[in-house]
């Protein structure tokens, strides 16, 4: 059974198709990654899932109903944070949190709870305006499950975190989902980051979903798609008798990306590379980051798009 499902989703602004035909399918109970790099169309697929731009083409099924026939119902139950969180800036994130609770007629308690589990119970009482960015995104997050919802869905929610507040909201949204069962889906640009709490990955590129399946699956086709780091005292020369070996590089912060090669090839090249007096100081195989899984999609390197 899915939480979220959508069929043939297609959006444009004016006449720019920014989503090409979207079939999501997120399980209940699991915790989607929807990966895509910037402009990839992310935001658009889930402020359309919430009713918050007007749908075009395609359905929209949540809990297993069109959200258009139940919408007020469907999206009580559903809790949300899209790109940068809001409140009251001159309130503190009780008062906040009260406000709402008033609004969604949700238990007083309820404040206490969600304070609690994202760590702001001891700043309850503290102006939002005085927060740093990680205590907005925490109370944003606080904000979106106030009304216990049963499915989440956050846009970027460690968007300007550093590295320990990445980690804290991890853990967060795990706890959510471990503890609670909350369904979440989750928005971002980084694979590294949607590797360590995702089950489930949805890769949009170019409005389109390229790959859907679970983290394993991912993790499988990552495999397929090793590449060689070659370092070397001179890429550029060293870039020119790769093309003599029928292989074209990529200049990168590690020096230049050759799609996967088996060791003869390795062994061939840096036997070139040698010979031409050029000083190779490091071959390297790398996994398939987010950048070459999508080069490999585009030059259709064995992967297939989503069904
Ligand atoms: N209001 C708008 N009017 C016109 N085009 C828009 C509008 N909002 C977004 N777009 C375009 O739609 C495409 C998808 O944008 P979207 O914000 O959904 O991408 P995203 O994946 O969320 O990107 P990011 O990672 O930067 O947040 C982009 O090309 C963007 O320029
Ligand atoms: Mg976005």
């Amino acid at each position: 059974m899915f939480c979220l499902q959508t069929r043939h989703l297609v959006y444009r602004y004016r006449h720019d198709v920014v989503l090409d035909g979207i079939d999501l399918q997120v399980p209940q109970r699991s915790i989607y990654g929807f990966l895509g790099p910037n402009g990839a169309g992310k935001t658009t697929t889930l402020r359309l899932v919430l009713g918050l731009l007007t749908k075009q083409q395609g359905e929209i099924e949540i809990f297993g109903k069109r959200l258009q026939d139940d919408r007020c119902a469907i999206l009580r139950r559903v809790g949300s944070m899209i790109e940068s969180p809001s409140f009251y800036d001159h309130l503190s994130a009780r008062e906040n949190l009260l406000l709402l609770q008033r609004i969604l007629h949700c238990p007083r308690q309820r404040i206490d709870d969600v304070l609690a589990l994202v760590g702001l119970a001891d700043v309850g009482r503290k102006r939002t305006a005085q927060f740093s960015l990680g205590m907005k995104q925490r109370l944003g997050i606080a904000i979106a499950i106030l009304h216990e919802p049963e499915f989440v869905i956050l846009d970027e929610p460690t968007n300007g975190l550093d590295p320990g507040g990445i980690v804290e909201m991890r853990e967060l949204l795990q706890r959510l989902n471990r503890e609670r069962g909350v369904t979440l889906l989750v928005s971002s640009h980084l694979l590294a980051e949607v590797e360590k709490l995702a089950t489930h990955v949805g890769i949009l590129h170019r409005g389109r979903l390229r790959f859907q399946g679970t983290l394993r699956e991912l993790c499988e086709r990552q495999r397929g798609l090793q590449s060689t780091a070659l370092r070397t005292g001179d890429d550029r020369a060293a870039a020119t008798i790769l093309m003599q070996h029928g292989c074209r590089a990529r200049s990168t912060e590690r020096g230049l990306l050759l799609p996967a090669l088996d060791d003869v090839a390795v062994a061939a090249i840096v036997r070139d590379v040698v010979r031409a007096g050029i000083g190779v100081h490091e071959v390297a195989a790398v996994r398939g980051d987010l950048e070459s899984i999508f080069m490999g999609m585009v030059e259709d390197v064995g992967v297939k798009e989503a069904a």
